[in-house]
């Protein structure tokens, strides 16, 4: 157990990203009457009666001040097709609105389209936090689409949810629905299961890299840099967070990065080889009741699925 006074924060953040939480935009007016938006993972539930929510604002966020004085705000949690919104509203500044598409709540306030839920809240109290500022809010309406999935944040990037699947052994994945059983869609996400068990152990445990490291470490090209904002995309993680990942890529010697653009090093084209026997090792291993011509098979058919190239 780490010790209050030997808290690093990156570490601590790294701890802390280990309970998954949902993305939201809260949003508001500013006394001008301009939409202000703030993307926030730290919304919960509070209250059932009186209907209270929570979220906290970093103090020295733009918005901080204006969340705090608002009468009104709104709670827009985001589905998962909404990483771009999530993206564009944890930039800081005010014109985060251009060419979004949204509605006015209660008192004003910003309703964005798209979304999983929406609470309209009355600000009901602000507590102090630390660096942050507490803001409860009391829910005077809500709305929610059954059809859309959340968008989750989990140790550093973004998420789906997915339904568990039974990872008990081999044997118990099979349900004895004759429908599931057959079914690809469930048959693909067992499949994924128990590859991501056995691989992502073996990662920390050979090379002491985490999913989301081995993530920037497979799609860097040895030869080739990429540029900061590809590589965010590609690994779904905000840029705040692929800068703390990168930064401690960089110490490990593994990545370099400067001017938005990371390079993997000749240290890191070492661990990516390690990686990559790893991971290639597993596959043989989840494969090896196929024979090569059913691999072929089966690795095309999923390709021409996918629209991999
Ligand atoms: C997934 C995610 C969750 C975040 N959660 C919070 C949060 O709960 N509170 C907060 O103050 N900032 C949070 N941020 C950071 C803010 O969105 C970011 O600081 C933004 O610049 C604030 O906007 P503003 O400076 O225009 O007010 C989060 C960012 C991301 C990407």
């Amino acid at each position: 157990m780490k010790k209050n006074a030997e808290f690093d924060v990156r570490d601590f953040r790294n701890a802390l990203g280990h309970f998954p939480t949902g993305v939201t935009v809260i949003t508001t007016l500013d006394d001008d009457g301009d939409p202000i938006g703030c993307t926030a993972s730290s919304f919960n539930s509070v209250s059932m009666d009186p209907a209270l929510i929570l979220w906290s604002v970093d103090k020295n966020a733009y918005s901080a001040e204006i969340f705090e004085n608002a009468e009104y705000f709104a709670v827009n949690v985001l589905s998962e097709s909404q990483v771009a919104t999530s993206n564009r509203f944890a930039g800081r500044g005010e014109d985060k609105f251009k060419d979004v598409s949204y509605i006015a709540g209660t008192g004003g306030v910003p309703l964005l389209e798209g979304c999983g839920a929406q609470f309209e809240c009355k600000t009901w109290n602000v507590y102090e936090g630390g660096d942050h500022l507490i803001i409860v809010g009391e829910v005077i309406s809500y709305s929610h689409n059954q059809s859309k999935t959340p968008l989750v944040f989990s140790r550093g990037s973004y998420s789906i949810a997915s339904q568990h699947p039974n990872l008990d052994s081999y044997s118990s994945v099979s349900t004895g629905s004759e429908f599931l059983n057959d079914f690809l869609l469930y048959q693909l996400n067992s499949t994924i299961s128990l590859y991501r068990k056995e691989l992502y152990p073996a990662l920390i445990e050979g090379c002491n890299v985490t999913p989301e490291d081995w993530r920037i470490l497979t799609l860097l090209d040895k030869s080739l840099s990429l540029p900061f904002v590809d590589l965010s995309k590609l690994v779904m993680q905000p840029i705040e967070e692929l800068k703390q990942s990168l930064e401690m890529l960089s110490e490990a010697g593994v990545v370099k990065y400067s001017n938005d653009t990371v390079t993997l090093t000749t240290k890191g084209g070492a661990l990516q080889s390690k990686l990559v026997t790893i991971a290639k090792h597993h596959e043989k291993g989840l494969l090896s009741k196929l024979s090569e011509d059913e691999i072929r098979t089966l690795k095309n058919g999923l390709k021409s699925i996918s629209g991999i190239e």
